[in-house]
């Protein structure tokens, strides 16, 4: 691992960050083990969760005790969904990793029109009630979104309901067995609730991810790339393999 810029890290493969994120909330939770813990879904922080539930499996961590709080939901899902991405946290942490249901949260995906501000309301007040988040993990989505504050988010927002991108949609449609079977809406927590969290972990891999990390490392701090407001933040790290790293330009070990 090299730091490439202040509070940036470039990694030979992406199992290294896994294993340094995976470490730091080892760390973490024995000194506080009711951390609360900012999670979030796509293929990025897969690897970080593979390895936590190794650390639970040889007894090295116990995550019996933290509060964990996903970035976002689709709208529109019978709860069971197994696209749902609380399907996917259960299946992939929560269950393997023993952390008891109760103590985990994501937005609803089932709620209905009317109650989607009340659910909106809960998710903040529940974040605040646990005490903010001690540690958010994040991706980088190709279109420069930080959870599905998609581009155009104002760095204001709040957890609220929004349209999902055309480039989201098409990400997870995969996922969701063809694109047409994709929500088009979803309930995200907002670019202000994720600076209040107190450390932020951002993970990007691939070279499909190289351009979007140079617009958000070395563009404008802006609407237009979402991301780009993590850089405002006092304890952020940003965790990129060679791949997402290339298109830097002012890292000198790039150059050559
Ligand atoms: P990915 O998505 O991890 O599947 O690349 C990242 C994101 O959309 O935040």
């Amino acid at each position: 691992m090299i730091e490439i810029a202040p509070r940036t890290f470039q990694v030979e493969g992406r199992d290294e960050a896994d294993r340094a994120l995976a470490n730091e909330i080892v760390v973490l939770v024995r000194a506080k083990p009711d951390l609360v813990l900012g999670l979030a879904t796509g293929t990025t922080p897969v690897g970080v969760y593979r390895e936590l539930v190794r650390l639970v499996g040889t007894g090295e961590l116990d995550l019996a005790r933290v509060r964990t709080f996903n970035l976002d939901e689709y709208l529109g899902l019978e709860r069971n969904d197994p696209a749902a991405f609380r399907a996917r946290m259960q299946a992939m942490l929560f269950g393997p990793a023993r952390i008891p249901l109760a103590r985990t949260d994501l937005p609803a995906c089932d709620v209905q029109r009317k109650g989607e501000a009340a659910e909106c309301e809960r998710y903040e007040r529940a974040i605040e009630a646990a005490g903010g988040i001690d540690l958010q993990l994040l991706g980088i989505g190709r279109n420069g979104h930080i959870g599905f504050n998609e581009p155009g988010s104002e760095r204001a927002t709040r957890t609220r309901i929004v349209e999902l991108d055309a480039t989201t949609r098409e990400d997870a449609a995969a996922a969701f067995g063809g694109l047409e079977r994709v929500p088009r809406r979803a309930i995200t927590v907002g670019i202000a609730t994720i600076l209040a969290a107190r450390r932020l972990r951002v993970l990007a891999f691939g070279p499909h991810k190289a351009s979007i990390v140079r617009a958000t490392l070395e563009g404008p701090i802006c609407t237009a790339v979402p991301a780009s407001f993590l850089r405002e933040h006092s304890d952020v790290e940003f965790w990129l393999d060679r791949d997402a790293a290339r298109e830097l330009v002012r890292v000198p070990s790039n150059r050559v």
